[in-house]
């Protein structure tokens, strides 16, 4: 198969300048006479997720109306996912829909930004003769200019998001990753890794305290290499700093990167009040030739001693998850094999499975994508097996245990669920507490992917 190539911003790990039509190809757009309403639509990673709460911000400050539903919208913008070939698939599945929306009425234009738009550029405007607009979700400045150009009569002045009633939010704390990992399309679409001090950190989390959100997740593609660009603290730092906000209860981190989870990482785990007993470290293959094919930059045996090192500091029960490519180029069934064999020695709680895709631009791309996709699909379909047995097995050792639960909603038979630091999700009966309570509960059931509890007593 012959990979697009990628964009020269992309190559160039440069920020994607707004491009759109040239001016001959533009159509016409009617003045709305009122202020233009944003459809937002968001594929891929917390990231994304983050991206998008900003860009409904900024498009609320310069006077238009986000996160209205499609069929009252004026504009759409689709804040996509390039890591996998299927991830865009589904972009140009949406995109798609769009199509009909578009033309059903005049005024209407498309956005396309996040990863995608960055691997592919202004080839994106060839591509697909509806889309209007392609811009890099880092820096939509160009983008929001243009709006504020075309609808100037219409726009007057900030609008006020309503308030939310949500209690958790991811806090982007850097974003880029440095390292590069054979397979993976990040890096080019992400770019070199940049951090934000402690201190607009420590700002960002105590708004969303003062907004009624409980607990937040440090968010970074690599985020253990996080480094303060004012001070050089690093992410254990960072949690200090995160944990003395008054209010908030609990403190999550994402993605690690194996290479730079250090004790000290564990030792804020074990000792700060907000920081969840939750590890995510991708390891991505069990065999170490494969991790070297990957370009991991570590060994079986050295992600091994990370997990002893984090489960003997933290010293309490602390769930573990990770990601696991299957199929990578070149994957003996020997390799697969210690994959499944790792897998059942360590004994996450989560794994994220995939079936390796090739991606323009990576080394990997350079190799024989040979294992065939029905092989990719059965060595998936085989550890998704494996990892549900895991996890029944390790949850059954939940009942008769005590969870903390945040209760995040009410279900419509009137259950309450929310999860508890370990990050499973838990279930508590009919009117036995209330959403936005902190409660200490008994686990009397388990099943792989919930638990079920009784609550103790409502704590604070
Ligand atoms: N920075 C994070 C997340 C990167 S993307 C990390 O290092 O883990 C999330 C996951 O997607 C990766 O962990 C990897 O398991 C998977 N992934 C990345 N590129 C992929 C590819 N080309 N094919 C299949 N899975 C891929
Ligand atoms: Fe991709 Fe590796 Fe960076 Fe994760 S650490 S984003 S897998 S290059
Ligand atoms: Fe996808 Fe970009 Fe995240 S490629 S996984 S949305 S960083």
């Amino acid at each position: 198969m012959q990979l697009p190539v990628l964009s020269p911003s992309a190559r160039g790990f440069r920020v994607l300048p707004l491009a759109e039509r040239p001016p001959h190809q533009q159509r016409l757009v009617p003045a709305l006479g009122r202020p233009p309403r944003v459809h937002l639509w968001h594929i891929g990673c917390q990231m994304n997720e983050a991206d998008r709460e900003e860009l409904a911000a900024r498009f609320a400050e310069i006077g238009c109306i986000p996160e209205t539903p499609l069929d009252d919208s004026d504009i759409a913008v689709l804040i996509t996912c390039t890591v996998r070939a299927s991830a865009e698939q589904k972009v140009y599945g949406k995109f798609r829909e769009l199509i009909p929306w578009k033309r059903a009425r005049g005024g209407r234009a498309i956005a396309v930004t996040g990863c995608m738009a960055v691997e592919h550029g202004a080839d994106l405007l060839a591509r697909l003769p509806d889309l209007d607009y392609v811009f890099d979700v880092r820096d939509p400045d160009g983008f929001l200019a243009k709006l504020q150009a075309l609808h100037a009569g219409a726009l007057d002045g900030p609008m006020l998001l309503p308030a939310s009633d949500r209690l958790s939010a991811y806090v982007p704390v850097m974003g880029g990753c440095n390292e590069m990992c054979s397979y993976c399309i990040v890096p080019f679409v992400r770019g070199r890794e940049v951090s934000r001090p402690v201190t607009d950190v420590v700002g960002h989390v105590s708004r969303l305290v003062r907004s009624g959100v409980r607990e937040v997740t440090l968010l970074g593609q690599n985020v253990n290499s996080y480094e303060d660009p004012v001070g050089g603290h690093r992410l254990p730092q960072l949690m200090e700093a995160v944990d003395s906000v008054e209010g908030l209860q609990r403190l999550r981190f994402l993605t690690s990167h194996p290479r730079n989870a250090v004790v000290d990482l564990f030792a804020a785990i074990r000792d700060l009040r907000t920081a969840c007993e939750q590890l995510h470290l991708p390891v991505q293959s069990g065999d170490d030739a494969v991790l070297r094919r990957m370009r991991r930059l570590y060994t079986v045996a050295e992600y091994r001693e990370k997990i002893a090192g984090a489960r003997a500091t933290v010293g309490r029960r602390m769930s573990l998850s990770t990601d696991i490519i299957v199929g990578f180029c070149g994957e003996t069934e020997a390799e697969f094999e210690s994959t499944e064999a790792l897998m059942r020695e360590l004994r996450f709680d989560t794994v994220h499975l995939a079936a390796y895709s090739p991606r323009p631009g990576t080394a990997a791309s350079r190799r024989a994508d040979d294992i065939p996709l029905p092989e990719k699909k059965r060595r998936l379909n085989h550890l998704l097996d494996v990892q549900r047995q895991i996890v029944a097995d390790l949850n059954a050792g939940y009942v008769g245990t005590r969870v903390e639960v945040l209760v995040e909603g009410e279900a419509n038979d009137g259950r309450l669920y929310g999860r508890t630091r370990e990050n499973k999700v838990a279930w508590l009966p009919v009117g036995s507490a209330r959403a936005g309570e902190l409660c200490q509960a008994t686990v009397t059931a388990a099943a792989p992917w919930q638990l079920q509890a009784t609550p103790l007593s409502i704590a604070a």
